[in-house]
């Protein structure tokens, strides 16, 4: 056989070329050698196939080639293409001919325990491993899944900038930048333009990279990290919690129908993924706040070891949580405990949520807005509210919170040009595929990361 006759194919087709020649072309993940046979396995971005080299059947050439391949060096294999029901992927290639095209000196992670520092500075090349791109694999399906619910309701896909000069959540987070003079921000949320798409279009949704200055350092805040924004002209609160029902729904049954592979690779209980369907639950947040100081109370009182009653006002005695205060990731956790699937805890204070919000008809000391938790202690992965629709009660808001009421003129303008009741919601693409994929940080699940303290690579 000649390696002319040799079909160009990917690891991913091999089935259909058994007993033929082909070439593939990727990088070394590993190479073993023996005495006389050495065994390669390469990775081609479709899958990974071992090929087998007999030192008897090969030109000296050839064998000295090969057996110094280090790895990462990135070649192409040809060879005859054989069934073996005990290689990964059931293939593996009798290779005859090695060709380098690009050698790799000592590529910097090995097949052993590096810091995550390390790691994270070597992001360029971590890329290349099974988890990560397991995991990235994950996100990009789930993108793709997003991107096919919104499109096959007929919403509106709407571009919003990046560089704005309106606060969209807080000023708190906000990354400023000199524009031409004049002061301008990264946007923390596309919703206030896609609001004012809603009159054009009446379902419309946006999907892009925001930023938001957080001083945490947690495992689930990125700098930078990228929002789904669905508005929805005529919908209350209620509607959009059953949309993001709806919405999250398909999102993980879609990983778990086109991801198994990944998921396996990333260790991930799907067991836990399954039962995550309609109805969530929704609890509003006064009921959580009594809820958790119940169980804070029942703490207290429990009699410990010794059978003397609990020692409440002890150091680490459950505290009472305070009606006004936003939930933090320990209460999140405490309360997606009580439940085997996403929950939705909807009506928060005024004080704790964002100017845009629309105060409750029912009790104007909340707003109607929600947050969905995720399970297994995930925390948030979904705001979203109904807005704001009179004007004179949105600019009350402006002005309490202090913000700059010339640069929400337009916003405003949406109020005075047919108002119309509207909600949307923001779903954080890294949190949730970070909790699809079970990992514990979610700076695995993009790119590359931006963090508090890293810019780079
Ligand atoms: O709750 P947030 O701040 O809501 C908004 O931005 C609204 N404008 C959305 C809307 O109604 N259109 O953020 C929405 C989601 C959070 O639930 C969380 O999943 C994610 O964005 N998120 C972050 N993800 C990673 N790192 C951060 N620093 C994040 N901040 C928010
Ligand atoms: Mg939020």
């Amino acid at each position: 056989m000649t390696h002319e006759k040799a079909v160009r194919t990917l690891v991913r087709d091999l089935s259909g070329h058994v007993g033929r020649a082909v070439t593939v072309s990727g990088w070394i993940a590993t190479l073993r050698v023996h005495a006389r046979v050495a065994f390669v396995v390469l990775r081609d971005g479709t899958g990974v196939v071992q090929g087998v080299l007999a030192r008897s059947e090969l030109a000296d050439e050839v064998w000295e080639l090969a057996t110094s391949l280090a790895q990462e060096s990135c070649v192409a294999l040809t060879g005859v293409v054989r069934a073996d029901a005990r290689a990964p992927g059931g293939h593996e290639l009798a290779v005859s001919a090695v060709e380098l095209i690009g050698a790799s000196d000592e590529f910097p992670i090995q097949p052993k325990e590096h810091g995550v520092e390390f790691l994270l500075d070597h992001r360029h090349l971590w890329l290349r491993s099974s988890m990560q791109r397991a995991g990235l694999k994950v996100r990009a399906e789930v993108e793709q899944a997003i991107h096919d619910f919104f499109y096959e309701r007929d919403f509106v896909r709407i571009d919003t900038p990046i560089l704005t000069g309106a606060i969209g959540e807080s000023a708190g987070t906000l990354f400023e930048t000199d524009y031409f003079g004049e002061r301008a921000f990264l946007a923390q949320t596309g919703q206030l333009y896609v609001e004012c798409a809603c009159p054009a279009f009446r379902k419309v949704y946006c999907f892009g990279p925001t930023f938001r200055a957080e001083k945490s350092k947690t495992r689930r805040h990125l700098t930078e990290f990228w929002m789904i924004e669905p508005e929805v002209a005529f919908a209350d609160s209620n509607d959009n919690m059953d949309l993001q029902e709806e919405f999250i729904c398909h999102v993980v049954e879609r990983a778990l129908d086109r991801c198994q592979a990944e998921l396996e690779v990333l260790e991930r209980d799907t067991g836990m993924l399954e039962s995550v369907r309609p109805p969530f639950p929704r609890i509003s947040y006064s009921e959580v706040v009594d809820r958790l100081n119940a169980e804070a109370a029942g703490a207290a009182d429990a009699p410990d070891a010794t059978g003397a009653p609990g020692a409440a006002g002890a150091p680490d005695a459950p505290r009472r949580f305070e009606w006004g205060r936003d939930l933090g990731a320990v209460e999140e956790t405490t309360i997606s405990s009580w439940f085997d699937r996403p929950v939705f805890v909807y009506n928060y204070p005024k004080g704790a949520k964002a100017f845009y919000m629309k105060e409750n008809p029912d009790d104007p000391r909340t707003v109607l807005c929600n947050d969905l938790l995720a399970p297994e202690g995930y925390g948030e992965i979904i705001g979203g509210s109904q807005r704001e629709d009179d004007p004179d009660r949105l600019l009350r808001r402006i002005r309490e919170e202090e913000l700059p009421e010339e640069a929400y003129e337009w916003y405003v303008d949406l109020r005075r040009y047919g108002t119309f009741p509207h909600s949307g919601f923001g779903l954080g693409l890294e949190r949730t595929v970070g909790w699809i994929t079970g990992r514990p940080h979610i700076r695995e699940l993009v790119p590359f990361p931006r963090l508090i303290n890293r810019l780079k690579p």
